[in-house]
């Protein structure tokens, strides 16, 4: 099977979106999706962008996979590109193109002089933990013991300073 890999676009929004949502449910997490194809495309075609994506596509035209990146700074070791998902569809997963993608992140990690790539995996998706493992990647929360915490929208609305009115 022919694939090939190419920087996302604005039209490529509402495929982006389906992907998105195939790989919550295959999470079990797909009612935590509340983005919108508007808002992926104001927060990442527009002039700060804050995200990325490449895409896979059969064909020339049947988006198959993607992978949503950005980078971010580690203040130890400098910049890493941060890997936010990445997603082949079912049907067309063991032909390569996971492992192409990863090719193409990396090139372009080097490019950018970032000295790793940094990723978050449900502890439930062994099969995706065991892709990144055979190819080199460190379990962090094993081996340096890291947590992965996240302030909501209450408890920043808490902290934040009171509107005036
Ligand atoms: N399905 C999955 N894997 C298969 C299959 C199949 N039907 N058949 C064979 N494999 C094996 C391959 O032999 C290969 O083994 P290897 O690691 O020894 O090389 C590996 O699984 C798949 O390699 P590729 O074909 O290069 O990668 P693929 O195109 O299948 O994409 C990916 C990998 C993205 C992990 C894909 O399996 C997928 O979408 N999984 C479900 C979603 C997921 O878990 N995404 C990652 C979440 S974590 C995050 O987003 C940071």
């Amino acid at each position: 099977m022919e694939f090939k890999l190419r920087k996302a676009e604005a039209r490529d929004v509402a495929d982006i979106l389906r992907l998105v949502k195939e790989l919550a449910k295959y999470e079990n997490m797909e009612h935590q999706v509340e983005l919108t194809e508007r808002e992926l495309l104001e927060d990442g075609f527009g002039e700060t962008p804050c995200y990325h994506c490449v895409i896979a596509e059969v064909n020339d035209v049947q988006v198959v996979g993607f992978a949503m990146y950005y980078l971010t700074y580690d203040p130890w070791v400098g910049k890493q590109l941060y890997l936010e998902e990445f997603y082949v569809m079912a049907e067309y997963r063991g032909l390569g193109i996971g492992s192409e993608v990863l090719r193409y992140l990396s090139d372009l990690a080097m490019k950018l002089r970032c000295t790793g790539i940094m990723f978050v995996v449900a502890e439930n998706n062994e099969p995706s933990m065991q892709f990144y493992k055979r190819r080199g990647a460190e379990d962090l929360s094993e081996g340096e013991g890291w947590r992965l915490f996240r302030f909501d929208k209450d408890s920043l609305v808490k902290m934040a300073a009171p509107s005036e009115e």
